[in-house]
């Protein structure tokens, strides 16, 4: 079966609520219009049930499919925006200075509340279908918010699965793989302290860009040196603080970055060796190194059988040759990894076509996508819970 005719019907509603989603873009936990607008509308579908406020401002609507079943299937969509200021030019870009939907939130958020009409006007499933709009996915770990608060346990909920848009792959393209698909994202800041002096007396001083700009250097020996060439990791250092004039060295310097990996015991070896290298280096020129690592998201690890699974859907979509099963894993984060520690499911991604990036000020949501991804929300609970 491929795209829903009745889904593809209702597209061009799907991708008004998208545009007007992306007029009003909300930061982090601050989704409050988003949440409202979320929690309207499923109500106005006829949800059994729909839950407001969970992990702060996420939240939750449940099915119940025509036949009693003892299954009960997440799916989840977030909802936030960025802090950028949008440059698309679109009629129906961001109202809001600073703001914008450059990760396609808002048309992650649309895809699944046009699958939950759909599954609350037909009901043609035996079991209940819980849709799960979350707040704070880029940086604020609103998953393990609502976690927290007891999304899992209070909806019974035994599998949870996710999508997110992909620019670069062609519209109604899929792709997953089976284990590790996105990488644990952790934040690290190194506070280095020397003394501070005259820049024409270096020698009463310990200049702290110079330990600073070595420490840089050091860590990427870390990846290179340190990590099995086999294994993926990533060490940046995106900001070096230091100083406020020429003939100055200063006393402190900052450095912050992140670190990625794909896999457990690699995670510890970056933290590990980060430390020790940014501990030594200062050591060595008598300044001191104060490393903060913080764990942030960890690895979005795919159950193989909900990938099986998942791939199975995508396929009778759009049809075996547009659904690649072993997509290469990405170094970037998703907090979806926290549902994913929590029960198994599949996190996969759809393409957006020939877009800008994510978090680029170009880029936009395809609403061409809408049809692919709304009928694999659909028939996923379909075809999990069949009546
Ligand atoms: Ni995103």
């Amino acid at each position: 079966m491929p795209v829903l005719n009745r889904i593809a019907d209702q597209a061009g509603e799907v991708a008004e609520w998208r545009r007007h989603l992306h007029q009003y873009p909300e930061l982090l936990y601050e989704v409050h219009e988003t949440a409202k607008t979320v929690a309207g509308k499923l109500k106005a579908f006829g949800c059994d049930e729909v839950v407001t406020g969970i992990g702060r401002t996420g939240v939750v609507g449940v099915i119940k499919g025509s036949k009693p079943g003892n299954k009960v299937i997440g799916m989840r969509a977030d909802m936030d925006a960025l802090p950028l200021d949008e440059i698309t030019g679109l009629p129906y870009a961001s109202k809001v200075p600073g703001k914008m939907h450059a990760c396609g939130h808002d048309g992650h958020t649309a895809m699944l509340l046009g699958a939950a009409r759909h599954l609350c006007e037909t009901r043609n499933f035996a079991g209940t279908a819980i849709v799960i709009f979350q707040p704070a996915e880029e940086g604020g770990a609103g998953a393990k918010a609502m976690l927290d608060d007891g999304l899992m346990t209070r909806f019974n909920i035994g599998e949870v699965y996710g999508m997110h848009n992909m620019p670069g792959l062609p519209i109604g393209k899929f792709a997953m793989r089976q284990g590790p698909i996105m990488a644990a994202a952790d934040r690290l800041t190194i506070e280095i302290e020397g003394v501070g002096g005259h820049a024409a007396r270096p020698h009463f001083a310990v200049d702290t860009v110079l330990v600073g700009a070595q420490i840089v250097n050091a860590l990427q020996s870390i990846v290179s040196r340190n990590v099995d060439p086999l294994e993926s990791a990533v060490v940046s250092i995106t900001l070096f603080q230091a100083g406020h004039t020429d003939n100055v060295i200063p006393q402190t310097a900052l450095l912050r970055g992140t670190a990625r990996s794909l896999r457990a015991p690699v995670r510890d070896l970056l933290e590990k060796r980060i430390v020790e290298v940014a501990e030594g280096v200062a050591r060595l020129h008598g300044a001191k190194a104060n490393v903060k690592y913080s764990r942030d998201y960890p690895v979005v690890v795919n159950d193989e059988r909900a990938t099986d699974f998942a791939a199975s859907i995508a396929r009778e979509i759009t049809g075996e040759p547009n659904v690649d099963t072993r997509t290469p894993p990405v170094m970037g984060g998703e907090d979806f990894a926290f549902m994913l520690e929590a029960r198994p499911g599949a996190f996969i991604f759809m393409g957006n076509g020939d877009s800008a990036n994510l978090h680029h000020p170009a880029y936009d949501f395809n609403d061409s996508a809408i049809p692919y991804g709304t009928s694999y929300w659909v028939r996923l609970v379909e075809s999990a819970m069949p009546a």
